[in-house]
């Protein structure tokens, strides 16, 4: 086990980190509500947070959810600040800034943002298909070696990528999408190879699409979620984020929440245990992997 996986196995609700897309994406609450669902979550025993440079709505408000994560979590004590690098926003879209110029640069600007002089987690948050992979991780590992970074890792990568980055030196932590019912190719694969090279793997957009905006296509599968928390009397955002907790015990979900009940409620989720047959039926949610 990696240092990270000892630190989160330490933790309380260890298993379950505050995605911070939500309050800084199109849609987002007010500054003073998004501080109120940080700390609601950090208050219930989070000590777990996702950002990155690019959460904002555009390249204007580039590094908004790390000054955002930096007022809210004032004062706390003993949190994991996870933010990325390697994307610029222009007009919102997103586009590859993996130089190893830019990434260095990054890691620096996001380092000052969170006041920080040791950023606590650092990701590539995408492999830029412009430049090779090992050029764009290399000042993250030369920041780790330096103390300027204590733990790092991949976003959005196979294992084939996620391989060639643990052939020169190790990482920490592997964050792609997984839900119940979005299961990405590879993801068995990645989260054997996360196991087993003691890789803490972040399960990105945990309930999309079985509550996020844009679930209307997948109705059949959400409804199977539904019916199982019904029965258990919970919410579909539990069972989700349980489903996903028991796929692997190296496996950190990360629900994004605009406000406090949201987060609040999926925190519940480490305490629900899915028999075999539950596990089982929203197994087989997917018909196939995609
Ligand atoms: N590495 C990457 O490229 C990448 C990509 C996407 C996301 N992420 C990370 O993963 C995090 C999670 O993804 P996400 O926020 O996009 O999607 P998500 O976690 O799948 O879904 C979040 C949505 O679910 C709702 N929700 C959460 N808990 C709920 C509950 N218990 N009951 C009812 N509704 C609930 C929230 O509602 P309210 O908003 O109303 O509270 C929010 O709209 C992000 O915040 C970000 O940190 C990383």
């Amino acid at each position: 086990m990696t240092a990270l996986g000892a630190w989160i196995e330490s933790h309380r609700l260890p298993r379950v980190g505050l995605g911070c897309w939500r309050v800084c994406a199109p849609g987002r609450p007010s500054w003073a509500v998004a501080v109120e669902t940080i700390r609601a979550a950090y208050e219930a025993g989070v000590r777990l947070f996702d950002t990155a440079d690019s959460y904002g709505l555009d390249e204007r408000e580039h590094g908004y959810g790390e000054w955002l994560l930096k007022e809210a979590l004032a004062g706390t004590q003993g949190t994991v600040v996870v933010t990325k690098g390697g994307f610029a926003r222009p007009a919102g879209m997103w586009e590859g800034r993996g130089s190893r110029v830019s990434v260095a640069r990054a890691i620096e600007l996001s380092a000052s943002r969170l006041g920080v002089s040791t950023l606590d987690g650092y990701l590539l948050h995408g492999v830029d298909p412009r430049v090779d992979l090992v050029e764009s991780i290399t000042p993250v590992l030369e920041a780790r070696a330096e103390r300027r970074i204590r733990w790092v890792g991949l976003s959005n990568v196979s294992v084939s990528q996620a391989a060639r980055v643990t052939a020169i030196a190790p990482i920490d932590m592997v964050q792609n999408r997984l839900s119940v019912t979005v299961r990405p190719v590879g993801t068995q694969e990645m989260l054997g190879f996360c196991q087993s090279n003691g890789i803490v793997f972040m399960a990105h957009t945990p309930l999309g699409p079985v509550l996020a905006d844009g679930a209307k296509d997948r109705v059949q599968d959400s409804m199977t979620v539904r019916r199982i928390a019904e029965a258990r009397g919970v919410s579909s955002a539990v069972v989700a984020v349980a489903w996903l907790l028991a796929q692997s015990s190296g496996l950190v979900a990360i629900p994004g929440a605009r406000k406090p009940d949201s987060i609040l409620d999926s925190l519940s989720a480490v305490g629900l245990t899915l028999t075999g047959d539950e596990i089982a039926e929203l197994g087989g949610v997917v018909p196939q992997d995609r």
